[in-house]
């Protein structure tokens, strides 16, 4: 058993989470994004700063909510890639001082696992192995996870734009915001998703032979900019609908083949799109059918957070992982076989 303060620099949150083994006791989220939407998208910049300024604050509200001192932390955790290197950094060297000052171990961890890893929290059961569809901003898989801190296989990716990408791309396109993922799920509520049949990328039989779980937005982007041109008059809220269910069909198709061919029978859905509302009705209902046991995050815990990378720090110390070198270097581009640094 083990108290791990874990630290989140990746992007636009500033975020700390503290956990005691599996047991969540803190999440703590100082998000940037206010000052990122009138540029539509996050300045690398701003976020570095954004983080520097409110790192220190973030770390004692998420001791305070955890009702536990500094010197109670057991090891520290820290999103080590991939991401902003900027953003990166504040959250590496925040954490590196940590671990000095503190003299206990630290855990470079890879964003993308521990988004997986999230689910590892007030969750008893069994985790792997499992197939793992993990939808963010910047990327999209389907994983086969044999172990979370030691082997996760990728079976396929996007070949172009993310899914999270596709939503804000999409949401720019209409005129509705930054970021677009949220105002897209709030603006399909009102809307018909079988008004539209948009595109679902890398589905063809053909597409299947060489891309049997990869996946491709690019081509339904343009096609709701061509729509958008073309009708002179159509509801938001039916393309927005329509969009969104192009995107989730094919996410939510492509993990449960992947579960069938795989033998495997449950999927474990993480990243910020998992807080999609149509995304997780529409899991849970091909998997009831399908027979595969699902599992999603709450809704807070899959965009960006420290929960998670306090998560996937103390997976690592159950699995007997060694501590990280102080003086690991951020790696904005790392793959997801890398785990730990
Ligand atoms: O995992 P995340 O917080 O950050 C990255 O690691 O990228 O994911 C952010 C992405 C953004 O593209 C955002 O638009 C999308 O997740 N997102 C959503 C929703 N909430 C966040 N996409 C669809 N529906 C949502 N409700
Ligand atoms: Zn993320």
């Amino acid at each position: 058993m083990a108290l791990v303060l874990g630290i989140e620099t990746s992007c636009d949150e500033t975020a700390v989470g503290i956990v005691d083994d599996r047991k969540l006791l803190a999440n703590v989220i100082s998000s940037s994004v206010a000052e990122h939407a009138r540029f539509g998208g996050v300045v690398p910049e701003v976020a570095s700063r954004a983080h520097l300024e409110s790192m220190q604050q973030v770390i004692k509200q998420a001791l305070a909510d955890a009702k536990v001192g500094l010197n109670d932390i057991d090891a520290i955790a820290v999103t080590a890639g991939p991401g902003l290197i900027g953003a990166l950094l504040v959250g590496v060297s925040s954490a590196s001082a940590l671990s000095l000052a503190l003299d206990k171990p630290l855990y470079g961890v890879n964003h993308l696992s521990s988004h997986i890893a999230v689910d590892s929290l007030d969750n008893e059961k069994k985790l792997t192995p499992t197939i793992a569809l993990l939808v963010s901003g910047g990327h999209t898989s389907l994983l086969k996870v044999n172990n979370l801190v030691s082997d996760i296989e990728v079976l396929g990716a996007t070949i172009d734009d993310a899914a999270g990408e596709a939503f804000d791309k999409v949401a720019r396109i209409m005129g509705l915001g930054f970021p677009g993922g949220p105002i897209i799920d709030r603006t399909a509520n009102d809307g018909d998703f079988a008004k539209i049949q948009f595109p679902r990328g890398l589905s063809s039989s053909s597409d299947l032979i060489n891309h049997r779980f990869d996946f491709s937005f690019s081509g339904l982007k343009t096609a709701v900019s061509r729509y958008l041109e073309k009708s002179a008059d159509y509801k938001k809220a039916d393309v927005a609908a329509s969009f969104q269910e192009a995107v989730v069909d094919v996410l939510i198709t492509k993990s449960i083949s992947a579960c069938k061919e795989s033998g495997i029978d449950s999927l474990v859905i993480a990243g910020g799109v998992a807080a999609n509302s149509r995304l997780r009705q529409l899991a849970v209902d091909r998997c009831n059918a399908a027979g595969i046991k699902l599992s999603i995050p709450p809704i807070q815990l899959c965009t960006d957070n420290g929960a998670m990378v306090a998560a996937l720090g103390s997976l690592a110390i159950n699995h007997g992982a060694k501590p990280s070198q102080i003086g690991i270097e951020a790696d904005s581009a790392a793959a997801i076989a890398q785990i730990i640094w």
